[in-house]
């Protein structure tokens, strides 16, 4: 459906009884609204399946996406979730985090480069938030600066869709194909460029909180290559390890330097990000 915004599926709206729905985002394949209601503020997430066009193949794995992350919340033991089945796919409730993302909140780093630096707390509360999926032994598969919610107490990281830890119902579940290229790490890529398909590991969420950081900070991606250059071009820069001779300014320069090594026993563990900034 190109174009039109769908309806919240009438399940979601029998479960939440919403006093206001706002669209958050709507794009390929995804529908997320902010939703109040006498219960209190959630995001639901709606999938759908991507047509294929004359740019894009099909990719019948969005519609699924939304109840894969609501089985990996049920497993993570978040309170508050449901999700299902609406005519096109499969949706999910979450509770809503309220707060800038970290691409947002560093805005003014980018803009007056010399003057603001990254904040050293944010940076922490990012840390701690994919320290709490890898300790129990997840991997997030999909990190990037807009999936870090920064609220007032802490650090949400959203957007489990593409985890990796534990089991999820077959009938929702589908093969990793890779993430947004900014942020994947060079064995990903590979990978991806190889088989159309690869692992998530904790190593290149490292990576790819690295990239965030960066990108964030500074505004220049990791690795050098064109923006119009087409999806298998940029990978193939990754995977060559183009690393762009860009720094974040002081001691999370050189801490991102090293979470952006090449081989991924050469990162730090999330552990030890964490220790090298307190
Ligand atoms: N639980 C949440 N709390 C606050 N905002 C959310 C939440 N879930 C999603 N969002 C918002 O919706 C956007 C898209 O959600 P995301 O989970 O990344 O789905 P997708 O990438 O599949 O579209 C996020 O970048 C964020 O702005
Ligand atoms: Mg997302």
């Amino acid at each position: 459906m190109p174009g039109s915004t769908p309806e919240l599926p009438i399940v979601v709206l029998d479960a939440l009884l919403p006093t206001t729905q706002r669209v958050v985002v709507n794009r390929r394949g995804s529908t997320v609204w902010e939703v109040e209601s006498h219960r209190g503020r959630y995001a639901v997430k709606l999938g759908h399946p991507i047509e294929a066009t004359a740019e894009w193949s099909a990719q019948p794995w969005t519609a699924l996406a939304p109840a894969r992350e609501g089985a990996v919340l049920h497993r993570l033991g978040v309170d508050d979730i449901a999700y299902g089945e609406w005519e096109h796919g499969t949706w999910n409730i979450q509770p809503w985090h309220q707060g800038p993302d970290l691409h947002k909140l560093w805005e003014p780093c980018r803009k007056q480069k010399a003057s603001i630096k990254p904040d050293a707390d944010v940076t922490l509360g990012c840390v701690q938030a994919l320290a709490d999926l890898h300790v129990r032994g997840w991997a997030h598969g999909d990190v990037q600066p807009a999936h870090f919610i920064i609220g007032p107490e802490r650090t949400h990281l959203i957007d489990l869709a593409l985890a990796r830890g534990g089991p999820v119902p077959e009938a929702y579940d589908f093969p990793f194909r890779g993430c947004l290229v900014h942020y994947e790490a060079l064995e990903i890529a590979r990978s991806v460029l190889d088989t159309g398909e690869a692992e998530p590991t904790q190593e290149a969420d490292v990576y790819a909180l690295g990239a965030s950081l960066l990108i964030s900070a500074t505004g220049w991606r990791a690795v050098e290559y064109p923006d119009d250059a087409p999806r298998p071009v940029q990978r193939e820069a990754v995977a060559n390890g183009r690393r762009r001779p860009v720094k974040a300014p002081g001691k999370l320069g050189e801490l991102i330097d090293a979470m952006l090594s090449h081989a991924p026993e050469d990162r730090p563990t999330i552990y030890e990000v964490g220790k090298a900034l307190i």
